[in-house]
């Protein structure tokens, strides 16, 4: 049983494979977080909490004349503003005569099998024996308003998603201020925190800082997850490292602005946060309404960090990831992106496609610029028509030549923008997000169209599905370049222009829904600049987002590094470039760039027919050797062996199959030395007891872990192998 209630002292205790989770809805009904961490089975621990009779800490009337209970200071599980509680808050709702608080107490409660989906959100799904669900509602001491607070126990992931229901019954209309997803009170301060900030073509980088006094917020104010922060942050034991220390995760399955935090108080504890970001965010909420948070994941790593990603790999990925790619061989692409930009037609990508095809490429992928008038990215955004003075006689005939010499054909979009440079624009100035009387900002010269407006989506929906209909397309590359600003509605009135951010994500979460339920068999690639949307709500529509515009390799090794935090390998786009690399000017040897891009779906993103003989084989080989490796590369579990933040002389990695029995180690040696030491790499993962061999050495599994391996010196810089461990 993964929920254990103790109804007499009203403990709720979640537990998982190796954690256990506990609260109690203490005498007032305040709802006290009690523990989370490794597992205590059959203990309550509300002997933890300690009340202080405090100076300034606001104390509720029905604690009579006593001065011993405040909101303050307890640890709680979800804390509303106006309550006593000096801490940022979860929930702010306000009233028609703009009073604004809440002080929630326990009301009821229910458990039931399996999980329930979240109505137009992303969420993870599970089946009734996969998942247990317990719901607690809190109400409002002095109005009808009920939050109803859902956790759902998934223990063999050692997970927990959460997310939380407002319930208006007053009778009247109220505002919905704030509404987190996920918050909990940790019992110390001793604490670092990861974050995964960056920018542009720098996504995700992961940074390790000690919690202290006060907050440490993430937030994305953009309109989606954005470059700029990732909606997951990991609090850890100070002592923490890859594969010991107790690690909290908590992840935001959803693409717009969010906020996460850790905020310490003045009792020295943490709490933990993640949701909406409250910022220009006000909800209306009639009577007898409901506003649905998204879900957030809290995964708690018993065993260091590694332990909470490979939980987390494996719950998107199973659990998130829907679809035929799911599980079915993702086919191996080229992109003509970075070897034509917009300058193409459908002769040249042709025979970028043959060459390719030659070497074992299995699909083209047409980027950018096949639309409307698009001869760079100043206009035709909106006309979702093929430019035939590219592309003669239409799509189906290129599509149709791609088919016969034996490639799958891909296509790319940007559905949600708009150039004002497009017979779109000059039809419907007002599709898209502007506020009256001011001109929009614009960025890389587009607008953004209103996600919101029905009309809006229905427009995209019709092109789409008669562009996917026209012909055999295999792929979509669903792009989206800009973040929003000035963000208003036409069609909604001044009191809900607050929830134009969140009503944009459900409109498009809406759209790809209905696009992708009609085209089940098409695989869809995530994108925004990169990766600018690579959250959790995006790989509930597509199995894997192209991971950075930053296509050098060696500045990969910390992209890939920093997601794979969160984020399982399989949902990580990959391409091998062309050297000098076009962002950063970089050579970089072909293996090496093999290496890395493998680490991912892997593809190509160049003219491979611009390649010597020489380079050509080695490309056949590349591909055979994803092909062989695949199932490890993308089911295994992952191990990072190394910080390539920190360590800037080589950066490992390794894949190990689920028995153990194969795994598969990654190394960059990023610069040489003159005269090196011996480099050491201890593998992981592996069965202590079992034989393997390793490149002609027959040892065990521990003397792999424990002593590890000699890597040879590498000549030249950035130089990479693989390595396979079989067990005999
Ligand atoms: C940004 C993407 O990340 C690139 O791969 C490419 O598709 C361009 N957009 C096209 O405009």
């Amino acid at each position: 049983m993964s929920i254990v209630i103790d109804n007499e002292k009203r403990v709720f205790t979640l537990r998982t494979k190796n954690t256990t989770y506990q609260m109690m809805a203490d005498e007032l009904g305040g709802l006290v977080h009690l523990y989370y961490g490794s597992a205590v089975d059959g203990c309550a621990m509300d002997h933890l909490v300690q009340r202080y009779s405090m100076s300034f800490a606001p104390c509720p009337t029905d604690i009579g004349m006593l001065r011993n209970y405040s909101f303050d200071y307890l640890p709680l599980e979800y804390s509303s503003w106006g309550s006593g509680d000096y801490r940022t808050t979860a929930v702010k709702v306000t009233f028609p005569d703009g009073s604004n608080a809440l002080d929630l107490r326990y009301d009821s409660h229910k458990t039931f099998k399996g999980k329930t989906p979240l109505a137009g959100l992303p969420a993870v799904y599970a089946d009734e024996d996969e998942a247990e669900t317990l719901e607690i509602t809190l109400k409002d001491r002095f109005s009808e308003v009920y939050v109803v607070l859902s956790y759902c126990v998934l223990p063999e992931f050692d997970a927990i998603a959460r997310s939380v229901k407002v319930i208006n019954r007053t009778g009247a209309e109220l505002v919905v201020n704030s509404a987190l997803s996920a918050m909990a009170d940790f019992r110390s301060d001793e604490y670092d925190l990861l974050t995964f900030g960056g920018r542009w073509a720098r996504e995700r980088n992961m940074e390790r800082i000690p919690v202290h006094n006060g907050k440490i917020a993430v937030e994305s104010r953009r309109g989606a997850s954005s470059h700029h922060q990732n909606p997951f942050i990991v609090l850890c034991d100070k002592t923490a490292t890859e594969d010991q220390g107790c690690c909290y995760g908590l992840s935001f399955i959803y693409s717009g602005s969010f906020t996460a935090f850790a905020e310490t108080d003045q009792m020295d504890q943490t709490r933990l946060a993640i949701g909406l970001n409250p910022d220009n965010f006000n909800w209306k909420l009639d009577d007898g309404e409901t506003f649905q948070t998204p879900e957030a994941v809290f995964v708690c790593g018993t065993e260091g960090f590694g332990s909470m990603s490979r939980n987390f790999h494996k719950l998107y990925r199973e659990h998130l990831c829907r679809g035929k790619y799911k599980h079915a061989r993702r086919p191996i692409l080229i992109n003509n992106w970075e070897a034509t930009y917009f300058k193409f037609d459908e002769e040249k990508l042709f025979r970028i496609a043959e060459q390719a095809q030659k070497l074992g490429v299995e699909m083209l992928v047409m980027d950018d610029g096949w639309f409307g008038k698009r001869e760079n990215d100043h206009s035709g955004l909106g006309d979702w028509f093929v430019n035939e003075q590219k592309l003669k006689g239409g799509l189906n005939p290129l599509v149709e030549r791609i088919n016969s010499i034996g490639m799958k054909f891909g296509i790319w979009f940007e559905p949600e923008m708009i150039s004002e440079d497009s017979d779109l624009y000059r039809a419907h100035p007002d599709w898209c997000l502007h506020m009256p009387g001011r001109e929009p900002l614009r960025s890389r010269i587009q607008l953004t169209l209103d996600m919101s407006r029905a009309d809006v989506r229905d427009y995209l929906y019709e092109r789409l599905y008669s562009i996917l209909s026209s012909a055999n397309i295999a792929y979509v590359k669903w792009d989206m370049n800009r973040s929003m600003a000035v963000v208003y509605s036409m069609l909604l009135p001044a009191e809900k222009q607050g929830e134009v951010y969140h009503r944009y994500i459900l409109g498009l979460y809406e759209l790809l829904e209905r696009i992708e339920s009609a085209f089940p068999d098409v695989l869809f690639e995530g994108c925004s600049g990169g990766g600018g949307r690579f959250d959790p709500g995006m790989l509930y529509y597509h199995p894997q987002i192209w991971c950075s515009d930053d296509s050098d390799a060696i500045e990969r090794l910390e992209i890939q590094y920093g997601t794979s935090f969160c984020y399982p390998v399989s949902t990580m786009g990959a391409h091998v470039s062309a050297v000098p690399n076009h962002q950063t000017g970089r050579v970089t040897p072909l293996n090496t760039r093999g290496v890395v891009a493998m680490s991912g779906t892997f593809g190509y993103e160049m003219d491979l027919g611009k390649m010597t003989e020489e380079e050509k084989e080695e490309v056949k080989v590349q591909i055979e050797t994803f092909k062989k490796y695949y199932d490890l590369i993308s089911y295994g579990d992952y191990y990072r062996l190394s910080n390539p933040a920190e360590n800037h002389r080589y950066t490992a990695w390794e894949f190990v199959s689920e028995d153990k029995k194969r795994a598969l180690l990654n190394y960059v040696s990023v610069l040489p030395q003159a005269n090196p030491a011996p480099r050491i790499i201890k593998l992981r993962g592996l069965d202590p007891d079992t034989c393997y061999e390793v490149e002609g050495l027959k040892l065990t599994g521990a003397a792999l872990m424990q002593g590890g391996i000699l890597m040879p010196v590498m000549s030249g810089d950035h130089q990479a192998l693989q390595m396979e461990i079989r067990a005999l």
